[in-house]
């Protein structure tokens, strides 16, 4: 298989923007109108999800062996869409049509039948671990609220109970739907390591124009139900290899996942120490500053370090979340969340710092990581 060619394909046919899903679309709902149900009800406004990942996802298909992990999540997680065996083919068709009409003749036989076996692969891959979790988890968990609180201006901390036992490793996340905004699926990460009761916290902040962010954050209510898909992401995930100690640097939301990593550590007993630096523009934007300093003054291995970016008359540290990561690190294992600005921002300049590669860990394939820091 010519992968190269693959990738030199997609990146020729993503330059027509959204004419792309839309092309996409009208090949998939015409020739198989089942599936148009699985979607949105109204898909004009929303970015789309699922076409940039095939394209993204098939191309890369010589590091198939390196996704096997996220795909068999993805397959297991696409149940919540209701998305059954037969529609992988139908999927397929409708992408190499696609593929078809925009790369119009340099469209050939040989790279027509290594997108198909591509396309194939990975599709084999999701069917068979989405098979699989149909025999012991449902497609989807309930989780009712059980508080809400507006933390700051636009930022809430979301407590569910779930319905059945639930799975899932700290820094992971879940996609969550809301009975108000039906069909609209989003991921959150999970703030906390798992409970004995069967609780999960979201730390939710909402964005302009957001469809499921407003809801959550401005509609949703105690009492109220949400869907819970099966757990996603394993770059922001600890285990007993993962040597030394760790530094964590949080923009925004992107406190969630980290927080539940302290929280692990907490409960495992305290085998290495752990620094949390927490970015946010200004002091108001420090949601959980209240939470964290009593867990800090708790536990002599966790360092609470707050860093506001954006307010001249903040009495603690200031400056950019990176910065004073980078005085704090001495070779610990680096943890990063936050927007998609952010993490670029964050990454790029711990590598040119010199550290190792190996030792910083952010989340690749999720772009659409919200949140601002
Ligand atoms: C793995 C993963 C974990 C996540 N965890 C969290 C979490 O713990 N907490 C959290 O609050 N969010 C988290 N997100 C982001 C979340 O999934 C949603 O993308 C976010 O809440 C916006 O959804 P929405 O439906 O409100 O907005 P949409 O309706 O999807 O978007 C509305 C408009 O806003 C744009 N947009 C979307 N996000 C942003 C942004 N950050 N800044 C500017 N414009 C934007 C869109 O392009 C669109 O034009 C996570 C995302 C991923 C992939
Ligand atoms: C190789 C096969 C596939 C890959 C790599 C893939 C990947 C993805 C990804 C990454 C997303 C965005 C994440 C999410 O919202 O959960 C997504 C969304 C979605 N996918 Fe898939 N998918 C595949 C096959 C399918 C099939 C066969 C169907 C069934 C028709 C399907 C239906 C959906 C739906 C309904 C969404 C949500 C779209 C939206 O909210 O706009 N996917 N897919």
């Amino acid at each position: 298989m010519d992968t190269q060619a693959l990738k030199d394909s997609w990146h020729l046919v993503a330059r027509s923007g959204d004419q792309v899903p839309l092309y996409f679309y009208s090949a998939l709902f015409l020739a198989n109108p089942e599936t148009r149900d699985l979607f949105p009800v109204s898909m004009a406004r929303q970015r789309d999800r699922l076409v940039s990942a095939l394209g993204h996802v098939v191309s890369n298909v010589d590091r198939v062996d390196e996704l096997v992990p996220f795909l068999q999540q993805l397959g297991r997680d696409h149940r919540k869409f209701a998305v059954v065996a037969e529609h992988y083919p139908a999927v397929g068709r409708a992408l190499l049509a696609t593929l078809e009409h925009f790369l119009a003749d340099r469209w050939t036989p040989a790279l027509a039948q290594d997108w198909a076996q591509a396309y194939g692969l990975v599709a084999q891959v999701m069917a068979d671990a989405a098979d699989d979790a149909a025999k012991t988890s449902p497609p989807w968990w309930e989780g009712e609220i059980i508080s809400h609180e507006t933390r700051a201006l636009g930022i809430a901390v979301i407590r569910a109970r779930l319905n059945y036992q639930y799975p899932y490793r700290p820094g992971q996340s879940a996609s969550l739907s809301y009975s108000m905004r039906p069909r609209i699926w989003r991921f959150y990460s999970f703030a906390n390591a798992p409970r004995q009761d069967n609780t999960v916290d979201f730390h939710v902040r909402m964005v302009d124009g957001g469809v499921l962010s407003a809801a959550l954050v401005m509609g949703a209510r105690r009492g109220d139900v949400l869907r819970v898909g099966a757990p996603v992401g394993d770059k922001l995930t600890i285990s007993a290899d993962t040597p030394g100690d760790l530094l964590l640097v949080a923009g925004g939301t992107g406190l969630a996942p980290l927080r539940a990593l302290v929280e692990q550590v907490m409960y495992e007993g305290p085998s290495r120490r752990v620094d949390l630096v927490v970015g946010a523009r200004n002091s108001r934007e420090l949601y959980d500053l209240e939470a964290l300093s009593k867990m800090a003054a708790e536990h002599p291995w966790l360092n609470v370090v707050p860093a506001v970016s954006h307010d001249p008359f903040y009495r603690g540290t200031r400056g950019n979340a990176v910065d004073v990561a980078l005085q704090a690190w001495r070779g610990q294992q680096v943890f990063v969340c936050g927007s998609e600005e952010m993490v670029q921002g964050t990454v790029g300049r711990l590598l040119d710092a010199g550290v190792p590669p190996e030792q910083v860990h952010f989340d690749e394939f999720t772009s659409d990581r919200g949140r601002e820091s």
